[in-house]
């Protein structure tokens, strides 16, 4: 039987991922809309990774407006950041707390791809990706994403090669 806390936390970060996930396919969408192809490519791939955080935290437990493009990348970071750096390690300390391994290690590893997320996007920001045409590969596992090619094996859950999908286009 989980801990209150730990099924408290892993609901409340289920709706969060849950909720970034449709979020992100709608600024997709605008992106596309806009003229970002690879910014809509981008938004995708961190949908599609956040979608396999809510499924994840959904399995444990056994059971957002659109701006312009440039604002919801500015959003898309914050979030990643305020995720990265507040919920987890809180929801890690938690866990390691009521000696819940398995949400630990899911919780870490989101962490440390939420963190990789903020990344894509502050590089996002830098010329909306003007000059970038290229694919994304999520692991399915954790949700890292890797760019241009699948990573042989994930950098955080150590996932194969084969885990990655690829993140077309519409
Ligand atoms: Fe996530
Ligand atoms: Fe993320
Ligand atoms: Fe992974």
């Amino acid at each position: 039987m989980m801990s209150d806390k730990t099924q408290e936390n892993l609901y409340t970060a289920f709706v969060g991922e849950a909720k970034a996930h449709h979020r992100l396919l709608a600024f997709a969408r605008k992106a596309e809309n806009e003229g970002y192809e690879q910014v809509a490519k981008l938004f995708r791939a961190v949908a599609s990774a956040e979608g396999v955080h809510a499924e994840r935290h959904l399995r444990l437990l056994g059971e957002a407006a659109v701006r312009s493009t440039e604002e919801n990348l500015q959003y898309s970071f914050e979030q990643e950041t305020t995720v990265n750096e507040m919920y987890y390690p809180a929801f890690i300390q938690e866990a390691e707390e009521e000696e819940e391994t398995a949400a630990v290690v899911t919780f870490k590893q989101a962490r440390d791809v939420e963190e990789r997320h903020a990344a894509l996007y502050k590089r996002a920001l830098n010329a909306m990706l003007r000059e970038e045409t290229h694919d994304y590969y999520v692991c399915q596992v954790c949700g890292y994403i890797a760019e241009r090619e699948p990573a042989d094996e994930c950098p955080v859950c150590g996932a194969r090669r084969e885990k990655f999908r690829p993140v077309t286009c519409a």
